[in-house]
């Protein structure tokens, strides 16, 4: 059942003339549609905020729509998969998250998702083409859809997420279609807020962990590349922010604090998970995009040609706009360790003891 203020006038009387209210607290910017704020801060709160969420199941979904519903704001998930879902479930309070079928390319299904919110979020994106999905059905046509969708159903507000690198003149496919669905979001919907992030870390990144697993495919282009890597708690709270603003229209940058290249980060994870450096050779482009191509034969994702193309692209040079968001973004070698210690080599447990010299013989400290 959806939040509305319907609900305020049920509280308790003693309870109701104890709240204080401001004006920002009982309608939503900036359609005016009434919102009562009430409950205790956090997962059981109310902010009277409904979000619609595409590409909820994904990486950084799961991040936005658990920021989301701590701060009490009913979020729609709209899901492919009944599994894929399953997770999101729990990270709002009873019936603040509310799951529903959809199809990208049915216009009724997206408008069911909308019809009721007052921030839609746009977070679909895929890495990979499939048999029924290329890039540009996803990136471009699929962004269009769903902000025509949401600016026919008077949708106040509408996020999409590109990427720092998204350009109409880039070598790769999936760069060239992120650019082209931001043109469309903007066409279909002009006060649309569309944020790029750089590459981002975290627990389910293809990032680290990819590091960690198959440093060769980063060893292209002899690991020069420069990257700039953003934390996913940082862009989900970006994003979770624009809840309470009533309108940001325009393109933002999120990259990562510092540019870093391939080399170093498979330096950091080499030296975080006590493994040494990888000895695979470094493969010429053309013998890659090859294997790549080959690799489409198997039937689950593989690295895909495209994104060999990728590992040779330097990320954007272009300012940040983190300042609009008001976060500082963090650095990855403070997180790196949370998400590489899985990888440690058993050499952890097997180093020997050694005894600090500062403390007494009572004292035993593994080396770290
Ligand atoms: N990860 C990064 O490093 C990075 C960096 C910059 C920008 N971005 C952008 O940020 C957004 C989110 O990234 P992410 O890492 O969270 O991606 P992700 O883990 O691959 O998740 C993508 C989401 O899009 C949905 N999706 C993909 N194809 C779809 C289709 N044909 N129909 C319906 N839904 C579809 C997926 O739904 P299913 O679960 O049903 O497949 C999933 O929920 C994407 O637009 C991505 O391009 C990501």
């Amino acid at each position: 059942m959806l939040a509305t203020a319907s609900h305020c006038v049920r509280l308790p009387r003693i309870l109701r003339s104890q709240q204080k209210r401001a004006f920002g607290d009982i309608v939503i910017p900036p359609s005016g549609k009434p919102a009562i704020r009430y409950g205790p801060p956090g997962r059981s709160a109310v902010t009277g905020n409904v979000a619609t969420v595409f590409g909820c199941t994904g990486f950084l979904g799961r991040y936005l729509v658990s920021k989301l519903a701590k701060m009490g704001t009913q979020v729609i998930i709209p899901y492919r998969e009944e599994d894929a879902k399953r997770h999101l479930k729990v990270t709002g309070d009873l019936g603040q998250i509310v799951s529903m079928e959809w199809d990208l390319r049915s216009e009724d299904q997206i408008e069911e998702c909308v019809r009721h919110s007052d921030i839609v979020y746009n977070l679909v994106g895929r890495d990979y083409e499939t048999k029924n999905f290329d890039h540009d059905a996803v990136h471009a046509e699929g962004a269009a859809r769903i902000a025509e969708v949401a600016a026919r159903a008077g949708v106040p507000r509408f996020v999409h997420v590109s990427h720092l690198n998204a350009s109409e003149s880039s070598l790769s496919k999936f760069y060239r279609t992120k650019a082209r669905g931001e043109e469309y979001v903007r066409g279909a919907f002009p006060n649309a807020t569309i944020v790029r992030p750089g590459p981002l870390y975290g627990y389910e990144d293809k990032f680290l962990n990819n590091m960690a697993v198959w440093p060769i495919w980063w060893k292209l282009n002899h690991a020069a590349t420069t990257v700039r890597p953003v934390h996913v708690f940082d862009v989900a709270q970006a994003l979770a922010n624009l809840q309470d603003v009533a309108s940001l229209p325009g393109t933002f940058n999120l990259p990562g604090p510092s540019t870093l290249t391939v080399d170093y980060l498979l330096r950091m994870v080499s030296s975080v998970t006590y493994r040494p450096p990888s000895r695979a050779p470094v493969l010429p482009k053309p013998v890659a995009l090859q294997l790549a191509r080959a690799a489409q034969a198997v039937w689950w994702p593989a690295l895909s040609p495209d994104e060999v193309e990728r590992r040779f692209i330097n990320d954007a040079d272009l300012p940040s706009d983190w300042d609009k968001f008001g976060i500082v973004p963090d650095e990855i070698e403070e997180h790196a360790i949370t998400y590489l210690r899985r990888y440690r080599s058993a050499e952890n447990f097997t180093r020997p003891v050694v005894l600090p010299e500062s403390r007494g013989p009572e004292v035993w400290v593994q080396q770290s």
